[in-house]
Parts: C-alpha cells; structure tokens; sequence
C-alpha cells in the first residue's frame, strides 16, 4: 500500500533519529508526528490522555511506508508516552523515557498547549496560570529536561510551536503573552546552548484548520471569517505546518537558530483580525489647540485602487 503521508522531503532523512512532539496526537502536532515518522525517525509523542496518544499512535504506524529504497523500516515508529508538561516530574520521566528506550533525542517539537478566547478582563487568575503553566512553563521544562538528558551532551534541534501574535493577540491574550515568552525563550536558549550545537526555533502558525481545532470553537464559521485577513485567500491546513517543522530540523536548516518562520498566508504583515469597537476617539489632552480636519466616519479600508 502506498503511504498516505505527503512529503516533500527525501524519505530516509530523519532515519535512525528519536524526536518528541508534545501534543503529538492531535491536530498540528498529529501531522508533525506522521510525516517525521514517514521519514523515518521514531517519535515519541507525548500529552494527558492516554487514549488519544495510543490510538494516535496505531493509526499512524499503520499508514507509514515499510520500505525505504528497497530497505526495511522498522514497521513502528510512533510511540505514546502519558505526560502533563504541566508537571516537571512528568517531564523529566519523558526524558528518561526517550533516552532509555529510544537511545537519543535528537529532535524536540513543542507543541503542547491550550487556550480559551476571553476579553482579558474576564479571565481568572485560575485561567491565567493555567494557560501560561501550559504553554510558557511547560515548554521550559521541555527544553530543560531535554537539554539534562541528552542535548546539552549531544547536541539537538528544537522548534517550539507559538502563534502568529506579532499585532497582540486580543481575545486570548493570556495564550499571546505565553508564545511571546516562548519566543524570547527561544532567543534566550539559541545563545545559551550554541556551544552545545543545540539549534532552537518557531513556528509561528496563522489559521489553520483541523478537526482538533474546529472542536474547540462552537460557531463552524469562525475559520472562514478569517478569510478577509489572509493574503493566500485560503486556511492553511497541519501539513503546511508540518513541512515547516521538518526543515527547521532537518540539516536544510543548519545555519538557522534563534528564530521565527510564520506559516500563515501572510496574515502577520496584513491586517489584524481584530475589530475596534467604535468610540468617539481619545481626547486631545494637551494639544487641545491644533486643528484636526472634521471626524470622518471609521470604515474598514477596501482594496487599494
Ligand atoms: N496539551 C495541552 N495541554 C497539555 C498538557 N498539560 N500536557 C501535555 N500536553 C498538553
């Protein structure tokens, strides 16, 4: 049987490579976890519910190709392990695990987390600490324990996924303020672990669309109001992410560190999806005697003539 895994890159690249991708199931995480095992690499993929991992990991080592060039694979290659990144001990038995069974962490993909939209003014201090542990400190203890276990030694290539919050991320801004942490970890951790040959980047996703994530909203729509937004006119879909992921591991990407690729149509340098509710415009405080022309009317701009 044909693979059905869609690649771009050669299909030995990541062979006799370990790599961990946190939420690894699910969504993004679940298309990273297939086309890294379709080249080859064991992955350990790792989140709360068991279930979901082991199923996860059956249906996709199911779907991989057998053969590389005439040459075996080993037939599985996608292997579950219960973890919540929000628990250091957690994450430091993941290490162990990886290391133990597996030999190796070559690669680790941080793509774990969680949010809920809210106006900040409406979200609890429980909310808060729990998107930020997720998302913020759950990822340093991901790089941490993985730097302990075996990169700091042996080098490695990291890439934490974040979100596209270059304009703020209004709405769910507890989840923009975790990624923009991430995003300076990441710089902070490119420097600190050269020496280790560690390289560390992002991924900064734009809309994407998956069966995970349309779950989590409960208007369908909600994807496709986005559309007017998106340069490329169209939702972005895992595999693109994927793609993105594995040249930033891969050799390809040997002279990159410390930075962010945003894989989102081009929505980070266009217009921001967030609507200003209409006002009647801050005061002028000090500068009460210039003369401003008539307030017009605050339309969203059409295209440009
Ligand atoms: N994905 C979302 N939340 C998570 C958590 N706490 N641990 C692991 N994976 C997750």
């Amino acid at each position: 049987m044909a693979s059905l895994v869609r690649t771009a890159f050669r299909k030995d690249l990541f062979l006799g490579k370990v790599a961990i991708v946190t939420g690894g199931g699910t969504g993004i995480g679940r298309a990273i976890t297939k086309e890294l095992a379709e080249l080859g690499c064991r992955v350990v993929i790792a989140s709360r519910k068991r279930e979901t991992l082991e199923s996860a990991a059956a249906e996709i080592n199911h779907t991989l190709s057998k053969d590389v060039g005439g040459a075996a694979l080993p037939p599985l290659r996608v292997f579950p392990f219960q973890c919540n990144i929000r628990s250091e001990e957690q994450v430091e038995a993941l290490m162990k695990y990886a290391v133990e069974k597996h030999g190796r962490i070559d690669y680790l993909v941080n793509n774990g987390g969680g949010q809920f939209m809210s106006p900040v003014s409406e979200i609890s201090a429980k909310g808060w600490h729990a998107v930020i542990d997720t998302n913020l400190t759950g990822t340093f203890y991901c790089l941490k324990h993985a730097y302990h276990a075996w990169m700091k030694d042996h080098g490695g290539s990291i890439v934490n996924i974040i979100v596209d919050m270059v304009k703020g991320f209004p709405g769910m801004a507890h989840t923009g303020a975790a990624r923009a942490g991430v995003e300076n970890l990441t710089k902070s951790m490119a420097l600190e672990w050269s020496p280790s040959k560690i390289r560390i980047n992002c991924i900064a996703p734009g809309v994407i669309y998956s069966e995970t994530a349309a779950a989590n909203y409960p208007d369908p729509e909600t994807f496709n109001r986005s559309l007017h937004i998106i340069p490329a006119r169209r939702l972005g879909c895992p595999e693109e992410v994927s793609g993105a992921v594995c040249f930033l591991l891969s050799p390809a990407a040997a002279y990159i560190t410390g930075c962010t690729i945003p894989v989102d149509g081009g929505q980070g340098i266009y217009r921001s999806p967030w609507v200003i509710q209409d006002h009647e415009g801050f005061p002028v405080e000090l500068h009460s005697e210039v003369a401003l022309p008539p307030k017009g009317e605050a339309t969203e701009p059409g295209p440009s003539e």
